[in-house]
This record gives structure tokens, C-alpha cells and sequence, in this order.
């Protein structure tokens, strides 16, 4: 595994039991060719750690419960940005609009926070205000990206293709120290609850069963089939009836007609049960 130009000491042995590791406590599964990727992303680890060879890393981490948090956090992939995937806000903002009553939302896999925050937007623009009746839960597996989400400060780069306007009355510029970040005014940040949350673990914690919304997108890619429809089962058990789904864009769930009937591109409604 081009053992001679690297750091450490990563064999096909060491990435196999990677992958077994990640798919067990995370249900991701890593492709053949994501040797590389492992080994850049784990030998940060390491080297915190200062160990020489991954062998060593594995057994640690077989006998350290804390190291499976930083493990994970090392190997999730959390690509994400503002009113990604578009249409999905379309198909959101009529809803509200079309809606009375409190709207209850679930964002599974909402990374660094980009994805609730563009729902809380949304929110706040359908309803034509800063406290709009909507209730954003927002979990991820990955602790470091909960941290970012919840303090709500990006770099302006990350906000600027929201458009000027939603910046003006979404963001505050940061100045002194702040300068080039830009934060989520304090209404839009208060619609929204962080937790940890494990899509594939046996049990979840105590969460509502009556979400009208499940955003619940590009998270499942990393999963197999069977892993996704267990994991899609779950979540529209937690759906009130009607409720929409919101899936990734590569992510199909054509074949799941006891569960979901699709609605418009990559979006569902629960089937009644
Ligand atoms: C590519 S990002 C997608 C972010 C956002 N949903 C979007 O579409 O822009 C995938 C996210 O899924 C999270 N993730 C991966 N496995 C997970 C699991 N088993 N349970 C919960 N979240 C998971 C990762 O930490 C990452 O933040």
C-alpha cells in the first residue's frame, strides 16, 4: 500500500479492518479505493497520538471507547452548503405556505448546519417572520460538525451564495477578530435543537413520532441497501401521516412503496399505514 513514501505503516490488513470498524459503528461503507483517503484522514490520529504504525492505532482504538468518537469524526464525509439542492426549498416553501399549525422538522444528518439553517430561512420567509411556527431538530453522528453547526459562524465564502439579501437579514458580519465570518442571527438560531444522533444505532433516543418534514439527504449514499431501508423504515416511523421526505439527490427510494410514494424530485410522502 505504498508503504515506502508514507509516514506510517498502513497495510491492506489495516484498511480492511477499518472498514469493518466504520461500517459496525457507523453502518458507512468504504469502497476499496478509499485506502488513500483513510490513511490521510486517520494519520492525524496518529500523529496526536504518536504512534508509528496504523496496526497500533487499531488496537488502541479496540480498547479506548473515547477514540471511536475521533475515529468517526476523522472518516465521515460532511459535504454540504446553503439551499443545496435547490427545489427541495421550492417544494418546502409551498408547503409552509400552504400549511397552518406548528411544523415539526427533522434534519438527519444536518452536517455543519448549513442544511437547517437554509430550512429555518425558508421558514422565516414563508411566513413572512423572524419567528415562524417551526420546530428544527437537527442531529449528525459526527460531534465536530454538531460544534460548528451550533455556533452558526461561517466563513463569508460559504454564505455569500445565498444572495445578498437573506445575508442582510440572516447573518451579522462579523468585525474585529470576526472579520470574513459571517453568523446566524440569533432568531433563526433558536429554531433549531443539535443533537447526536447515530441513524444506524439499534435504538434512538426519545424523538418525536409525528415530524411533518424528515430532511433526510445524502447520508444514505454511504449506507448499503439493506442498511438504507432499515435506516428509511425507522425514520418514516417517526413521520406523521402525509409527512414529506426529503432524500439526497442520488438517492432513490422508487422501490419502497409500502413506506414512501415520491411526490416530485427526490421528495416523498409517507404512505398511510
Ligand atoms: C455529505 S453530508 C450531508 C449533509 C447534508 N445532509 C446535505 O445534504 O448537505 C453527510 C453527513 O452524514 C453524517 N453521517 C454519516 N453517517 C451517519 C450516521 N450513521 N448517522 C448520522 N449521521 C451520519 C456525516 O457526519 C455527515 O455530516
Amino acid at each position: 500500500m505504498g508503504n515506502d513514501v508514507r509516514e506510517f505503516h498502513f497495510s491492506q490488513d489495516d484498511f480492511n479492518q477499518v472498514r469493518n470498524v466504520l461500517y459496525k459503528v457507523a453502518g458507512i461503507k468504504l469502497a476499496d479505493s478509499k485506502d488513500s483517503m483513510v490513511y490521510s484522514r486517520l494519520a492525524r490520529r496518529l500523529r496526536a497520538l504518536k504512534m508509528n504504525r496504523f496496526s497500533d492505532y487499531l488496537r488502541f482504538l479496540s480498547s479506548n471507547e473515547e477514540e471511536i468518537e475521533h475515529f468517526i469524526n476523522g472518516l465521515t464525509t460532511n459535504l454540504t452548503s446553503f439551499f443545496r439542492e435547490n427545489h427541495h426549498f421550492d417544494i418546502l416553501h409551498n408547503h409552509f405556505v400552504q400549511t397552518k399549525g406548528k411544523q415539526r422538522i427533522w434534519c438527519a444528518a444536518s452536517s455543519t448546519g448549513e442544511e437547517p439553517y437554509s430550512i429555518a430561512i425558508c421558514a422565516a420567509e414563508a411566513y413572512g417572520t423572524m419567528n415562524p411556527p417551526v420546530e428544527i431538530i437537527a442531529t449528525d453522528i459526527d460531534s465536530n460538525v454538531l460544534a460548528t453547526a451550533s455556533a452558526g459562524v461561517y466563513p463569508m465564502p460559504r454564505v455569500q451564495g445565498i444572495g445578498a439579501t437573506r445575508l442582510k437579514q440572516f447573518f451579522h458580519r462579523g468585525v474585529g477578530s470576526n472579520a470574513g465570518k459571517a453568523r446566524v442571527v440569533p432568531e433563526l438560531r433558536q429554531l433549531i435543537t443539535f443533537d447526536k444522533l447515530n441513524l444506524t444505532d439499534a435504538a434512538w433516543p426519545n424523538l418525536p413520532n409525528d415530524f411533518d418534514i424528515i430532511f433526510c439527504r445524502n447520508v444514505m449514499i454511504y449506507f448499503d441497501r439493506p442498511t438504507q431501508m432499515a435506516v428509511l423504515g425507522k425514520l418514516v416511523s417517526h413521520l406523521s401521516n402525509n409527512g414529506l421526505y426529503f432524500a439526497g439527490h442520488s438517492e432513490s427510494f422508487l422501490n419502497a412503496s409500502t413506506l414512501v410514494k415520491p411526490i416530485g424530485k427526490t421528495v416523498y410522502r409517507k404512505v398511510e399505514a
